[in-house]
């Protein structure tokens, strides 16, 4: 049997990339020889195999069929006559096509080294189609690579086209669609993977929300970009050039959702949009069965954002409610991240990338201001229960009141 390194580890060995999960295919071995060998079976889904010394994944070389709509419609052959060839080509790009035996001898049949010095992302053969999750993926790896210059082949975005259009993304699970996401909106540039999923159709099938606000004028005089389809991909790239965390991307991703339902003679204003785009939000999250964390997020950033550029206009008793609404007692951090999503959103506005934003820190001291009102001393006024609350309520807005009044002098 003859086993080779396939994938991601000989791709981003070849682009000069640091390796971090290597898969391994095996030529010429049957699964009884596998486990004669010692070799742990797993996966439920394809004869894959771990090496019980090193971890390391082990597939046998197959190919496949598809037998049904979605991930589960699948079927494999597996057997020592499977050519790594066959197996090679049931992949989705060139560029993951290649595989290396353990003298660096390259085989590739599909030419990924060409496509990956022309920089081209690129599908293998129709088989593609045979997982629409590729729509997703192509979309990722564009993210990932775009900084090198990679961009999508004509004919696979026609291919990734036809595949929106055919309803197939509808059948992909959420998890599956989530892991795509939630890893592309961590690359380098999350604005391109969802550029790309624009101009390919899917993103009109899998966030259909998102798509609508490509097309919707909001002022010029706070926005330059005026659409807002474009000010939301800012937004997007800001949180990446600001190494943001996934729950603030996603916020970012979603936060004027509402502007989508804005009626046209409205237009370009977007009266109460945080309020209308509650329900999108809610939606948007539940499809793709979000972590809490990022669903949390993007509700509160949707609900609030426009505090958040308003804070040092805000009352005092507003400014209580907002801390309140975001329970920054018990969840400093998750204040911390709405203010990030708010600085992004004023940073994602062409020509504005660099002003500053004095409400982050105006913010900041607000919630510190209220989070040091002692209870010990209202305790010791033998106060307990609503009492207790009304008094402490008392206490914040008396030191949100002295704050703001120091901090606007
Ligand atoms: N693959 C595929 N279609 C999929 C998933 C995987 O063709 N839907 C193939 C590709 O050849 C891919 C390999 O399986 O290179 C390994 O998949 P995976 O580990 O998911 O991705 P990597 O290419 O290793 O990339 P990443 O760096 O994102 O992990």
């Amino acid at each position: 049997m003859q086993v080779y390194k396939v994938g991601g580890a000989v791709r981003d060995r070849l682009l000069g990339l640091p390796v971090t999960d290597v898969d391994r295919v095996v030529v010429g071995a049957s699964t009884e020889e596998m486990l004669a060998k010692g070799f742990r079976p797993v996966g439920a889904d394809f004869p894959v195999f771990l090496d019980p010394k090193t971890g390391e994944e082990y597939a046998l070389a197959r190919t496949e069929r598809k037998s049904g709509r979605g991930y589960g419609g699948f079927t494999f052959y597996a057997s020592p006559e499977v050519t790594l060839e066959e197996d090679l080509i049931r992949r989705d790009l060139t560029i993951n096509a290649m595989a290396e035996d353990d003298q660096l001898n390259l085989t590739d049949p599909y030419h990924g080294q060409r496509d990956l010095e022309a920089r081209i992302l690129r599908h293998v053969s129709p088989a593609f189609a045979e997982d629409p999750l590729r729509v997703l993926r192509v979309a990722r790896f564009a993210a990932r690579y775009a900084g090198l210059g990679f961009t999508v082949a004509d004919e696979t975005m026609d291919l990734m086209r036809q595949l929106s259009e055919s309803g197939e993304l509808q059948a992909l699970t959420a998890e599956r669609s989530w892991k795509e996401i939630s890893r592309a909106l961590m690359e380098d540039r999350p604005q391109v993977f969802i550029q790309v999923l624009r101009d390919c159709g899917a993103l009109k099938e899998l966030m259909p929300e998102v798509d609508a606000l490509f097309g919707v004028p909001q002022p010029e005089t706070h926005h330059p970009e005026i659409d807002t389809g474009l000010h939301t991909l800012s937004v997007l790239e800001q949180s990446s050039l600001h190494k943001q965390p996934l729950t603030v991307r996603w916020a970012c991703l979603l936060h004027d959702l509402g502007k989508g339902l804005t009626p046209e003679e409205e237009w370009p204003r977007h009266i109460a949009h945080e309020h209308t785009g509650l329900k999108l939000i809610k939606a948007v999250n539940e499809r793709f069965k979000a972590p809490k964390d990022c669903q949390e997020l993007a509700l509160l950033v949707g609900q609030y954002h426009t505090h958040g550029h308003r804070a040092l206009e805000l009352k005092a008793s507003t400014l209580l409610e907002l801390l309140q609404s975001f329970d920054v007692y018990r969840r400093p951090q998750r204040f911390e991240e709405f203010i990030a999503a708010c600085e992004m959103d004023a940073r994602g506005r062409k020509g504005l990338e660099q002003r500053s934003y004095p409400q982050a820190d105006y913010l900041r001291g607000a919630a510190k201001a209220a989070r040091e009102v002692a209870v010990q001393p209202l305790l010791e006024q033998g106060l307990k229960g609503p009492e207790l609350g009304e008094a402490l309520k008392r206490e914040r807005l008396k030191a949100l009141k002295a704050y703001k009044e120091a901090a606007t002098a």
